[in-house]
């Protein structure tokens, strides 16, 4: 099809038959109003008020660059460029997760419990410093670093380019995070990680190769590998290491907290609770009711 003229209606009726069989009517809406903000600086209202008005032969050509690439089932915030966080947007690439809205509830969470107390503490214990284990694009300790303007905040991955997304979005944030490469599997030198946290938290690859059959195609074949899944014959090979790591690198009455696959949730549990390190351990709900969270105490 082509697009009969320069009005946004008649873009959105090319997304229209060009994406219908990637994308819901619904959806589709929604994207093209995601595309119209990026390029055009329209707000949902701006993109209803304008749609039957012609845009310059630049910008059409973004959006229809962009439908091309929808085309090809890549995920929306990967043509952006960009994916909106907690309160603000991030870069991504397809080295970096497009992070979750789990995991915005799991930071809100910390978030929550720090401003009852007096925005610097959780359960009255101070937040000086912060791990993040498995940053990816550092969306995690970024917003922490926001909220929590006097902590030492560090993020680490495995992953070089997830590494260099993340200290592009710190910059962007103009925040200061220290971001270090670790495998978090492996025997590293522990001094590489030179303090005691008093809050951890992860939201490591927690998606079993089992599962990927049922999962969106955007998802598998665009999102990294590395970042998704785990093996089947130890789902919970991540939170055993980190629980383990809270020995050392977590100081007394500090917290830990991870996002969870609600499959083995009760399995992570158990494993903090018996490693006899924490005075609580928990699994919270996610907003859909799933078992997604685990939020623990050091003794
Ligand atoms: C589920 S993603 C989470 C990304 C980001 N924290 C978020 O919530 O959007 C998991 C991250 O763990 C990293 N990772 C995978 N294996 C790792 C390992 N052995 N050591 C450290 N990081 C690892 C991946 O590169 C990926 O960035």
């Amino acid at each position: 099809m082509k697009i009969a003229s320069n009005k946004l209606s008649d873009l959105y009726a090319f997304y229209k038959s060009e994406l219908a069989t990637n994308y819901e009517q619904d959806e589709l809406m929604s994207v093209f109003e995601l595309v119209c903000e990026r390029y055009l600086n329209y707000s949902k209202t701006d993109v209803k008020q304008h749609f039957h008005e012609n845009i310059n032969q630049s910008d059409l050509l973004k959006i229809y660059d962009a439908c091309l690439e929808l085309k090809t089932n890549s995920p929306i915030q990967y043509i952006l460029k960009e994916a909106f966080f907690y309160d603000s947007f991030f870069e991504v690439n397809p080295s970096v997760l497009i992070p979750r809205p789990e995991t915005e509830e799991l930071v809100d969470i910390i978030i929550t419990d720090s401003l009852i107390e007096n925005q610097t503490t959780i359960l009255k214990q101070p937040i000086t410093k912060i791990l993040d284990i498995g940053t990816g694009s550092g969306c995690i300790p970024i917003t922490l670093k926001k909220q929590f303007p006097a902590a030492t905040v560090v993020g680490i991955d495995i992953s070089d380019k997830a590494l260099e997304v993340a200290k592009r979005n710190s910059i962007k944030h103009n925040v200061e995070v220290e971001f270090i490469k670790l495998d978090i599997l492996s025997a590293f030198n522990s001094s590489l990680i030179t303090h005691r946290s008093s809050l951890i938290i992860s939201n490591p690859p927690y998606v079993l190769k089992s599962e990927a059959e049922q999962m969106e195609k955007r998802v598998l074949s665009h999102e990294p590998y590395l970042a998704l899944f785990v093996e089947d014959n130890d789902p919970i090979i991540f939170y055993k290491r980190i629980i383990d790591l809270c020995d050392k690198h977590l100081e007394s009455n500090g917290f830990l907290f991870f996002e969870l696959n609600p499959l083995y949730a009760h399995k992570v549990n158990d494993y903090a609770i018996a490693s006899n390190l924490f005075i609580f351990s928990e699994v919270l709900l996610d907003m859909s009711g799933k078992q997604r969270f685990l939020k623990a105490q050091k003794k």
